[in-house]
């Protein structure tokens, strides 16, 4: 039986959800044809403190690159996720919160979670943090976590949340681009029956700073791991918070000052800090939460993230909250204690959406039919992805064993920068297939290019780009406005380049095909090759390195490491172990290597330069298909690394 192409809206969606087919195609040619009345009506959402008059002030033009929405309105965030919903659902469920061991969950009302923002943010202001100061947040999946962001967006500080699987050394290069004076931490945190040291982390991180000063580290102490408080500078998070009071009036922002900063990987040079602002993204990541995931209050929300990446910021903590919703937050890792945990949490706490990685489905579906044994998972009423493309299969066993073949599924594409969902289906509005993005959001002008930027009409594959800007873009790379343009709109002249490529056939569906920059996706987590190549390179028996992703069953792309040694130094289990190792502890586990291939030379072009091509293809065993290799300063490597990479299988 051949597997069908096209799921249509199932039966009982139909006439149930915001919009229909008709709907979605009405309001989106409106949101081109009437871009400015559109988004003035959609931020009207939010509550604000002044209203804007202007509604957008953005030019693509790499000399003049500004990207301004509702700039002269001012509100704040923490009291629109906060605030506003207290005098009617004041005791509705902000955060339910599911921790690592099965049984343990805390339900915290919105009421409750005002309250204790409140109190810290008025700890931060004790500590001496104002307005515009960037406070690092490392932290495990607990509510502290949520509270640290919304206590910085309800004083104007604007945070910098480092996922907690990061290095001291990673830790320590994002303190000091954003010179971060405060850290808000965990003595440890809990995942996979486990606790994670992070206080440790922060003690070396603070210890290796070279931008900066930190002058405090406001530690919350969640576990029984003793921990060393260094006098002066450390700070209990529970005392500070008993010693404050529960008034903290918000602080009047600009739509256009910085609500945050998150570091993601490029093909070059260190980590960009993205900045984003609070008027425009929450206007975004609220609106899309609502339509992508069709939500209506009450209902339970899981986007299986974490903090320490954008979808969490987005689509667990601001644009759940902006809408009042019901957000999980769940601590521990898909798999722990064993492969049914997800289901487990579904039905026990009947959720309603779920919203998880492909490299999470594909690790379950590498189970068969075990995770879901048994479960009744009639509570979900939709699924989502995010992250990385997922194939048709693991797409078909999720929507089978999770979503019982009646949820839709929503696969979602977006990025660090564009701040939430740009290519989405719209759960009652779009029929579906597997493995595409399908259609662009509200307001999304996406378009394919060739090369040399000429824009390809109807079914064709390119350069994925933006034409015109949406209110969650971006703004600015922190401290290098520069780097922003040059990253993003020098490729393609008055263009946003996303650094994917895309096909879109014929239906107008897109189908991401991946990066096509140096960048990795290793398991829903981006890598930049020059990231770790130049890691490598500082190890003492490294002599040169070149990184290349190649395709791997669960993680979606694995890391394929050239080395070449030293001279003197020969190649062996132990060396091996040791770059493993090195990896882990300059950037954090989540760039442990899958292979590591010794090279006595690699692949360059005469004028020196790599050619990663090759390397790629060997990687992926595809060595009938080097292409041409005449250019190359010594074509005989080539032999010598395919020879090399055999016997490694
Ligand atoms: C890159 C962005 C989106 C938040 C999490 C990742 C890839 C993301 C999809 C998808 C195919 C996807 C792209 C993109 N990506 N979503 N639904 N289908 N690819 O954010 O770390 O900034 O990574 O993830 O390659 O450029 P990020």
């Amino acid at each position: 039986m051949t597997e069908p192409t096209l799921y249509p809206v199932p039966g009982p969606y139909a006439g149930k959800t915001l919009l229909d087919e008709q709907g979605y195609l009405e309001m989106y040619r409106r949101s081109l044809e009437d871009s400015e009345g559109f988004w003035r009506e959609q931020a009207q959402r939010l509550d604000w403190i002044r209203p804007f008059t202007q509604v957008k002030d953005v030019s693509f033009a790499r000399d003049d690159l500004h990207i301004r929405w509702f700039a002269d309105g001012t509100l704040n965030v923490a009291a629109n996720c906060l605030d506003r919903h207290l005098a009617e659902h004041g005791d509705d469920t902000a955060i339910l919160w599911v921790g690592d061991e099965p049984g343990t969950s805390r339900e915290i009302s919105y009421r409750e979670l005002h309250s204790e923002v409140c109190r810290f943010a008025n700890g931060l202001k004790s500590l001496g943090v104002q307005r515009g100061d960037v406070v690092t947040i490392y932290m495990p999946m607990i509510p502290q976590a949520a509270v640290a962001m919304l206590a910085c967006a309800r004083i104007g500080a604007v945070h910098s949340v480092v996922f907690a699987g990061f290095s001291p050394e990673a830790l320590a290069g994002r303190m000091d681009d954003g010179q971060s004076r405060v850290v808000i931490t965990a003595n440890a945190g809990r995942r996979g029956g486990r606790s994670v040291v992070l206080k440790e982390n922060v003690d070396r991180a603070i210890a290796l700073c070279k931008e900066t000063t930190v002058e405090t580290a406001v530690v919350v102490n969640y576990t029984d791991d003793a921990v060393n408080m260094q006098p002066g500078r450390d700070v209990d998070y529970g005392e500070l918070l008993a010693a404050q009071d529960e008034d903290c009036p918000p602080e009047e922002m600009g739509a256009e000052d910085p609500l945050f900063i998150l570091y993601t990987s490029g093909s070059t040079g260190k980590p960009k800090g993205v900045l984003h602002s609070g008027g425009g993204y929450l206007t975004y990541t609220s609106l899309t939460h609502e339509y992508v995931f069709d939500y209506r209050r009450g209902e339970r929300f899981w986007c299986a993230a974490d903090i320490g990446w954008i979808t969490g910021h987005s689509y667990i903590i601001y644009g759940p909250l902006a809408n009042g919703a019901t957000t999980v937050m769940y601590e521990g890792v898909p798999n722990y204690p064993d492969v049914t945990r997800v289901a487990r949490i579904v039905d026990e706490h009947q959720i309603d959406v779920l919203y998880i990685a492909p490299t999470a489905i594909r690790a379950l579906m590498a189970e068969g039919d075990r995770p879901t044994e048994g479960a009744d998972l009639s509570s979900l009423r939709l699924l989502g992805t995010v992250g990385e493309p997922i194939n048709p299969e693991a797409w078909r066993w999720y929507h089978r064993n999770f979503g019982r073949g009646q949820c839709p599924i929503v696969d979602t594409w977006w990025q660090t920068e564009t701040g939430g969902a740009l290519l989405t289906p719209l759960p009652g509005a779009t029929a579906l297939k597997p493995g595409s993005a399908t259609r662009p959001f509200f307001g999304i002008r996406p378009a394919l290019v060739d090369n040399d930027g000429n824009i390809l009409e109807g079914a064709a594959e390119g350069n994925l780009v933006l034409l015109d800007s949406w209110p969650g873009q971006m703004r600015t790379v922190f401290g290098d406005h520069q780097r922003f343009a040059d990253t993003y709109f020098s490729t393609f002249r008055d263009m946003y380049f996303t650094g994917d490529g895309a096909r879109r056939d014929a239906d107008g569906y897109y189908w991401i095909t991946g990066r096509v920059d140096d960048v990795l996706n290793v398991s829903g987590h981006r890598m930049g090759t020059a990231e770790l190549e130049s890691a490598l390179v500082a190890h003492p028996a490294v002599a040169e390195a070149a990184v290349v992703g190649f395709p791997h069953d669960i993680k979606g792309q694995g890391i394929y490491v050239y080395v070449t040694l030293n001279s003197g130094v020969e190649p062996s289990e132990e060396m091996h172990r040791t770059l493993r190792d090195w990896l882990r502890s300059e950037i954090g586990p989540i760039a442990t290597p899958d292979v590591i291939q010794w090279a006595p030379g690699l692949p360059k072009t005469r004028s020196g330069k790599i050619m990663r091509r090759i390397l790629r293809k060997i990687a992926a065993d595809e060595y009938d298909q080097l292409g041409d290799i005449s250019t190359l300063a010594d074509p005989s490597v080539v032999e010598q690394l395919i020879d090399n990479h055999t016997r490694l299988a």
